[in-house]
């Protein structure tokens, strides 16, 4: 197979806000960088964000206050560092997303107008009526195209050069012809997004296969922390889709099929603005207990009717339209039915605070770095306040690529590639595609889905996970059968949609077993079997590695305490 091979000082594997961000600083500093990413970068999921971006910017507000927020809604598993780091920063962040012209939505004395949000002790949600993300991504993509970036869409990235503790790269193809190419560089990033496509019910977009995780560790490298998925409490009843937590920020409230304002039970104080796993497992326990609205039973009511219409019209516009649009349902007439739906993933790729990879819990692998949803840098911990995701993204975004700059100007020298770089992707592909067996990829994904959601969803037990995890061992094998119809070379979404299955089967094995090992419940990791806390045993990262035949085992990181002692959450 003809492979070409480009140069660059710097790759880039994803086009949503950190990859952007990243892009620009480095393209601004001079550096010749690649983004390569399988959508158009305004494709991104990152415009899916719909509620806002925190900032400690309200008057009685303090940086301080963010970070003791964002620790206790971690259930302290958090790293305190980048957590000062991130908190103290964000307020400069949004100045800096305004001068590039994003347009916040304005309070009547014309400051950014701020909501608030679950979990948080102040409003301190920047947003742009309900469509944050976009507004960001749009602006973001505007000013990194201006500065010069070179975006290769549609091309997906199938593997990592590394080798020797050190990354040089990537291998990708073209989606439109399935030419691969080797990207060597003297950096490389990874800023690939989320994975909540392993999840029947989620509210992510198609491309959240979270490929970029089994391809760092299909080289031996570890994944942290990957228990930790966040269930958000307002997905649309029947697909999941997002519905912000804007609308309970701007005064939703949450009812049974009894008519009960259940959240009484479950936060007194904070209501339906507790933070996202506590609302997420009310909801949950409320249609377990048969108290669940619409065909099946499995959702609650969301109202938001008594508030003035107009601030329907004019701060939520697009969750009435994904209402109407995908239940029929006018939220200015009459309550929506929602319920739990993966959202977001706490694990990841780790990062050191300067978004450098590790290759273990103290050492670092060179030339790679990792920022967004697809890393754990650790400012989330064990469940995430919301519209700290648009924060981070942004923020770390940015900060990874003034350190990629930083190791560019020490003079990290590039290891040239060879063409054998290319041998993994292009056997995967020609072992895809030659595929003829009885096995569907469709067929084998919904059964995974189905029983991410129903075995590591909301509730865990320890017969759950161990079912769950032969399941994925079994769809493993079963993968080896699948047959792909598609032989030709051009757009060929067979081919993509099976790589991406063989991607989600093993991370979402780190997933499982990390929920097997840690026997406690901690923010979005509820284990019905050990419902309590246990510091002591772990107040610890999971680092978690797989070998070639799917055998996973794991070690122990150390969580950077700080300022804020552990104590019992209360909302
Ligand atoms: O509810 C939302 O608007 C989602 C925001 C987030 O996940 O940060």
């Amino acid at each position: 197979m003809d492979v070409k091979i480009y140069e660059y000082d710097a790759v880039i594997v994803g086009a949503g806000l950190a990859g952007l961000a990243a892009a620009k600083e480095l393209t601004e500093a001079g550096k010749k960088t690649a983004v390569i990413t399988k959508l158009h970068p305004l494709r991104s999921h990152s415009g899916a964000a719909q509620g806002g971006i925190n900032a400690a910017l309200g008057k009685d507000d303090s940086t301080e206050l963010h970070e003791f927020d964002t620790v206790k809604g971690s259930d302290y598993l958090a790293d305190q560092d980048c957590v000062e780091f991130m908190c103290s920063k964000a307020p400069e962040t949004i100045r800096w997303a305004e001068r590039m012209g994003a347009v916040f939505s304005r309070d009547k004395d014309g400051d950014i107008a701020i909501r608030p949000f679950g979990g948080q002790s102040k409003p301190r949600a920047c947003y742009a009526k309900d469509r944050t993300g976009l507004t960001l991504l749009q602006t973001i993509y505007e000013q990194a195209d201006r500065a010069g970036i070179e975006v290769f869409d549609e091309w997906y990235c199938s593997d990592l050069i590394y080798e020797d503790g050190k990354v040089s790269g990537v291998v990708a193809y073209d989606i439109r012809n399935s030419k691969p190419a080797i990207f060597n560089a003297k950096v490389t990033m990874f800023a690939t997004g989320g994975h909540g496509r392993a999840f029947r019910f989620n509210s992510n977009a198609h491309a959240n296969t979270g490929d970029s995780l089994s391809i760092v560790a299909r080289h031996g490298l570890p994944l942290e922390d990957m228990e930790f998925v966040q269930f958000h409490p307002s997905g649309l009843g029947g697909s999941g889709v997002l519905i912000s937590e804007a609308a309970r920020g701007e005064g939703g409230r949450l009812f049974n099929s009894e008519g009960e304002r259940f959240m009484t039970k479950y936060a007194p104080n904070a209501m339906e603005l507790a933070s996202r796993d506590v609302v997420s497992r009310a909801i949950m326990e409320e249609v377990r207990q048969g108290r669940g609205v619409g065909k099946d039973g499995q959702s609650v009511n969301i109202d938001l009717t008594h508030l003035d219409p107009e601030i329907i019209l004019t701060k939520l516009p697009e969750l009435r339209e994904l209402a109407i649009a995908f239940q029929g349902q006018d939220m200015l007439k009459e309550p929506i039915h929602i319920s739990a739906t993966a959202h977001y993933s706490m694990g990841g790729i780790p990062t050191n605070i300067n978004c450098q990879v590790r290759k273990s819990p103290t050492e670092m692998v060179e030339g790679f770095f990792a920022a967004g949803e697809c890393s754990c840098v650790s400012v989330h911990g064990a469940n995430r306040l919301g519209a700290n995701s648009v924060l981070e993204a942004l923020l770390f975004g940015r900060h990874a690529g003034e350190n990629m700059v930083k190791t560019l100007d020490e003079g990290i020298e590039l290891r040239p590639a060879s063409l054998s770089d290319a041998d993994a992707c292009i056997n995967e592909m020609k072992t895809l595609i030659r595929s003829n067996g009885s096995e569907r990829v469709p067929a084998l994904r919904e059964e995974l889905q189905n029983g991410m959601t129903k075995n590591a969803g909301v509730f865990r037990t320890k017969e759950s996970l161990e079912e769950q995890l032969e399941l994925i061992n079994t769809l493993l094998v079963r993968f080896k059968n699948i047959r792909i119809d598609d032989k030709s070379k051009t757009f060929n979404t067979d081919l993509q949609e099976a790589t991406e299955l063989g991607h989600m089967l093993e991370f979402s094995k780190f997933i499982v077993y990390g929920a097997l090992n840690r026997e406690e419940s901690r923010g979005g990791h509820y284990r019905e079997d050990f419902p309590t806390r246990d510091d002591e045993k772990f107040m610890k990262h999971t680092y978690a590695y797989m070998d070639k035949d799917f055998n996973m085992t794991h070690e122990w990181g150390e969580v950077v305490q700080g300022k804020f002692e552990p104590m019992e959450r209360k909302y």
